[in-house]
């Protein structure tokens, strides 16, 4: 396996449970180099021709820094660590020869690593693994979910930039069967506008993001108050249920004044009251600490991964998680709402909370929810 962290602890269900528990992380190690040190001289991504993929387009609405510090990319990241690494896997169609790349997200460039087999397909497949030292730099025990999370959103922003290039539909491999590559996004040559007949082609219906909602998105700093409207709720938990796979159920925590955790109806589009009463203050004291969590207007919440969960289990919700949680952020945002990925989640056993059975029903991963203030809107 290449690029693999051997300072990674083995034992992903052991990780788990460490980093679920109480424990808390030691003072913070080197993070070491920000990008993979791929090997082979750096080229530049060529402007793409009339019948290729824009290859270049994609990678910049999705995984390029736009800053010389390498903070502020389309995709959020737990402590702006970014831990993601990305190998492309070029078929014919790309506006560089058929072979495996690596991409440095500082320098918006590609080494070539080596050939590919002649029946790949054609078109860009993003392979994504990742440096666990970075996010272990501060996170430390906790720093697994996080990187299966991460992945998970920097998958999303691969999908979102090619439904915002108009590609053909994504393929996601979220499934979670490898520790590297975690992830694979294969995003297939442009959709044609017309049959061959000459006739429209009709184009899927769920909403595209513009370019510009992508990397316009960042994580509004706390505090975050005010409750969104029920419509931007209902459209932030409809997306996070979609885009979540069958192993999550998700709800919205919301704060005064009928304070509770809202879900979606059997109808899948009206709200329906799950429970009544405080959870916020509960949720800041489960995810590390942050006070602020408990001022939020609402919370969104992933919940699953049952603590004997297997290792495919545990990669494949916490992928989709870190997933629909990139797709829940761009429709708040698409909503007027502020919003804020929370990953870090300690004895945060909702199941066991609701009187379910203990152990089953664990919160994966939360996006706090806001009402944009006029302050905010210039900082954005
Ligand atoms: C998986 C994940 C977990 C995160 N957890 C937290 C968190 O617990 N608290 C917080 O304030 N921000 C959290 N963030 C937000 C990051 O701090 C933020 O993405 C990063 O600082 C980069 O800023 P940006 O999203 O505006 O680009 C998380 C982000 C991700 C992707």
């Amino acid at each position: 396996m290449q690029h693999r962290d051997r300072n990674r602890p083995e034992g992903l269900a052991a990780a788990l449970a460490l980093a679920r528990s109480p424990q808390r992380p030691r003072p913070d190690t080197l993070a070491g180099p920000v990008v993979q040190a791929w090997p082979g001289r750096p080229c530049a991504i060529p402007e793409a021709g009339p019948a290729e993929q824009d290859l270049r387009a994609l990678l910049h609405l999705s995984l390029h820094a736009s800053d010389a510090s390498g903070r502020l990319r389309p995709a959020p990241s737990a402590g702006a660590l970014h831990p993601v690494d990305t190998e492309l896997v070029l078929g014919t169609g790309c506006p560089l020869p058929p072979g495996r790349y690596g991409y440095d997200p500082l320098r918006h460039q590609v080494h070539r690593l080596g050939p590919v087999p002649a029946d790949t397909p054609q078109g860009i497949t993003a392979e994504l693994s990742v440096t666990a030292r970075r996010t272990a730099s501060h996170y430390g025990h906790r720093a697994r979910p996080l990187l299966l999370l991460d992945t998970g959103h920097a998958a999303a922003a691969l999908f979102l930039a090619a439904r915002a290039l108009g590609t053909g539909t994504p393929e996601l491999h979220l499934q979670g069967h490898a520790e590297t590559p975690l992830a694979l996004v294969r995003v297939p040559p442009h959709l044609p506008d017309h049959g061959p007949d000459g006739s429209p082609l009709s184009r899927p219906s769920a909403r595209t993001p513009t370019p510009e909602e992508l990397l316009a998105r960042r994580s509004a700093p706390p505090p975050l108050p005010g409750t969104p409207d029920p419509e931007t709720l209902r459209a932030v938990l409809t997306t996070a249920t979609r885009a979540g796979g069958s192993d999550l159920r998700w709800c919205v925590a919301v704060g005064p004044p009928r304070p509770g955790l809202l879900e979606l109806g059997t109808d899948g589009t009206t709200l329906r009251r799950l429970a009544a009463g405080e959870t916020l203050p509960t949720l800041a004291a489960w995810a590390a600490g942050q006070a602020w969590i408990a001022d939020a207007g609402a919370v969104l919440l992933a919940r699953g991964c049952p603590e004997d969960a297997d290792e495919p289990h545990i990669r494949r919700t916490h992928l989709r998680a870190g997933f629909a949680v990139q797709l829940a952020h761009v429709t708040a945002r698409y909503h007027g709402a502020a919003a804020r990925p929370v990953g870090s989640w300690q004895q945060a056993d909702l199941g066991a909370a609701l009187g379910a059975a203990p152990g089953q029903d664990w919160i994966v991963h939360g996006l706090a929810l806001g009402t944009l203030h006029a302050d905010e809107e210039n900082t954005s």
